[in-house]
């Protein structure tokens, strides 16, 4: 072998290895986990939104900026570095006194390039401002989706049947933007899903009810400010409806005025660990039948302005409820019979909310209700 030889494979080891330095640790180069294609997505994403709070700052293409990994609300998949979470939910700040609330949110319109983000799992974008536009259906192509998370964030109009594609979801948040809904045949396909809020809706159907019914393995259902009056599945959908295994119930803010008018509630025995119907119009005595379902912990029913009758002696079975609210329900009663209707919880309870009532009788005996 002559010199020149030599030279040259010496020239070409010395290549290799700085190669090999730049591969394995970014040394010059612009090696980020972050992939060009997904950093490009986002970008696009940015360009749709005012970000007059700078929430964003971090998202760019400058030099420095190159690893979007690390930029704020996003994760990667630390193996292939496909981006698996954006969440850019944002926060109400209440001033003291104040009597409004503020959030700074990011403003603008979805842009479609979020599809290049094949492996998403996780997308949040609550508390931000839509512009009042529906909800876009590429939504229902993120076929990975296992969180969604689109409350309060001005959206509008109905949800998109595209929808049904997002098998994977297990928690679907859309609450607090008054849609409409007029359509729920998507639903019972999300056999994943096990939270489901629409509050704040509005249902122009009759059906729709039926709908959640079929939804395989819900445990949590939101259904809170839709101005429900009325909710009542056959016994037939009830009968073989996984709403018999569901633990989590939200149903404040709308017009229940009987126990009558959500009574399959009731069959709900051995599941049912939380219920809210706070800010409705119930009135006369409590239904006996709350002290049927045994695994209670979380009972509100405050600010039900015609209560009065207090609680019931079905109560005592209560054994596991930790939180009672009443307030604000003119509730008339002894508190010595009170306290005695409540002894099965006596070991579990503690917050009971019994504010703005007409309670009366003597608190040394209701002291006697803690051991
Ligand atoms: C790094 O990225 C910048 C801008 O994207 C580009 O101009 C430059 O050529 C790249 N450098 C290397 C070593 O690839
Ligand atoms: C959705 O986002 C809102 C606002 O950020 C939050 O309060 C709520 O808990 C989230 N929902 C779920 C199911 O995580
Ligand atoms: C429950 O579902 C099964 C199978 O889908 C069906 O055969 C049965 O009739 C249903 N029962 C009721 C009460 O609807
Ligand atoms: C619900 O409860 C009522 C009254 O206890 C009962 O007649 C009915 O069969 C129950 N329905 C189901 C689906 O369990
Ligand atoms: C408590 O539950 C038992 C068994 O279900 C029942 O027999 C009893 O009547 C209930 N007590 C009250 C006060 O409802
Ligand atoms: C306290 O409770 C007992 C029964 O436990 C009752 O006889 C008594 O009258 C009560 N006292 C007051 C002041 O309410």
């Amino acid at each position: 072998m002559d010199k020149w030889k030599y030279a040259r494979l010496a020239q070409f080891l010395f290549t290799l290895s700085l190669l090999f330095l730049e591969t394995s640790f970014g040394l010059g180069g612009n090696k980020t986990l972050c992939l060009d294609k997904e950093r490009d997505a986002l970008l696009e994403f940015k360009r749709g939104l005012t970000d007059s709070f700078d929430h964003l700052s971090t998202w760019g293409d400058e030099e420095d900026k190159q690893e979007c990994c690390k930029w704020k609300g996003i994760e990667c998949d630390r193996r292939t570095g496909h981006v698996t979470v954006i969440d850019l939910h944002n926060k109400f700040t209440c001033s003291a006194g104040a009597s409004a609330c503020f959030a700074p949110r990011l403003t603008g319109k979805l842009s479609p390039s979020l599809l290049e983000l094949e492996y998403l799992n996780y997308l949040d974008l609550s508390v931000n401002e839509f512009e009042r536009s529906e909800i876009p259906r590429f939504i229902g192509s993120l076929k990975r989706l296992e969180y969604l998370n689109l409350s309060a964030s001005f959206f509008s109009g109905v949800i998109p049947i595209q929808f049904q594609n997002l098998v994977s979801l297990r928690t679907l948040d859309l609450g607090e933007n008054n849609l409409i809904v007029k359509d729920l045949r998507w639903l019972p396909h999300l056999s994943s899903l096990e939270f489901l809020s629409l509050s704040s809706s509005n249902f122009q159907v009759n059906n729709w009810f039926q709908e959640i019914t079929k939804v395989p393995s819900l445990k949590e259902l939101d259904l809170s400010g839709c101005g429900l009056s009325k909710l009542v599945p056959s016994q037939a959908d009830l009968a073989n409806s996984s709403l018999i295994s569901i633990s989590v119930l939200h149903l404040c803010c709308n017009e229940f005025s009987s126990s009558s008018e959500y009574s399959w509630v009731f069959n709900l025995t051995t599941s049912l660990t939380s219920i809210d119907l706070l800010y409705n119009q119930l009135s006369g005595q409590i239904d006996d039948r709350f002290g049927t379902l045994m695994y209670l912990e979380h009972l509100d029913l405050a600010n039900n302005l015609k209560i009065e009758c207090g609680v019931p002696s079905s109560f005592g079975n209560l054994t596991r409820l930790r939180h009672l609210d009443m307030s604000n329900t003119q509730t008339v009663q002894w508190l010595p019979e009170l306290f005695l209707r409540l002894s099965g919880s006596r070991k579990s309870l503690e917050v009971l909310g019994l504010n703005e009532n007409s309670l009366f009788g003597s608190i040394v005996n209701a002291t006697r209700f803690h051991p």
